[in-house]
């Protein structure tokens, strides 16, 4: 495996997700992270997958179908930052892919005021255990943005309540992509129990 966000990301959620879940991409695109939870969840599990554009979940909508895999997703669209209002609770995992379509309007990207609206809801919807994985592309000036209120908002979590992980490559040039990996507590926790 090569150590890449996208990897990183999934090696980590398929430790938490089990057939039957309910699990959240909150950003389409390409539709390859529903595909990828998709085949996490079986036959009785269900992924939710947000886009803004409608081109993305057209796209996703198309990748899911030659799997056999659509009957299993709901593709909505709309901003993963009213996420709440399609969504109860009872999630295993979200993953963030962050950014701008590739291959589409770089213009159409995640902005760090929704980011963040969508990040705190997603940490309200997690089941205990349930893990919100979210990768952040510093290299255009929106994406540090986003790094700047999650850096200050997921590091500042109560320790009691969540684990916030923030992988970093420390050697490669020209901003390599954060992952930050937090994880609801099964109950509340002593600050150095993890
Ligand atoms: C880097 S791409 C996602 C890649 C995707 N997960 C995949 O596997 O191909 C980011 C996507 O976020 C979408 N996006 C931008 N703002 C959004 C928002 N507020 N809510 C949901 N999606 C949004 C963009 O339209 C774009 O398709």
């Amino acid at each position: 495996m090569v150590l890449k966000a996208v990897n990183i990301i999934r090696s980590i959620v398929k430790g938490v997700v089990s057939e039957g879940d309910l699990t959240v991409d909150a950003t389409a695109g390409n539709g390859h992270d529903t595909l990828f939870f998709a085949s996490l969840v079986g036959e009785k599990g269900v992924v939710y997958a947000f886009d803004i554009q409608q081109r993305a979940l057209d796209i996703t909508r198309e990748r899911l179908r030659a799997h056999r895999l659509e009957e299993r997703v709901k593709l909505i669209h709309d901003g993963h930052e009213s996420m709440d209002r399609y969504i109860t609770g009872g999630v295993k995992a979200f993953v963030f892919n962050l950014g701008y379509l590739p291959g589409g309007d770089h213009g159409k990207t995640t902005q760090s005021g929704t980011t963040l609206t969508a990040v705190k809801k997603s940490l309200d919807l997690l089941l205990p255990g349930g893990i919100s994985a979210i990768a952040v592309y510093r290299g255009h000036g929106e994406g540090q943005g986003e790094d700047a209120v999650l850096r200050e908002y997921l590091s500042s979590l109560d320790p009691h309540l969540y684990i916030s992980v923030l992988a970093a490559a420390s050697n490669q040039m020209n901003n390599p992509p954060l992952v930050w990996l937090v994880q609801k507590k099964q109950e509340a926790c002593p600050t150095n129990n993890y």
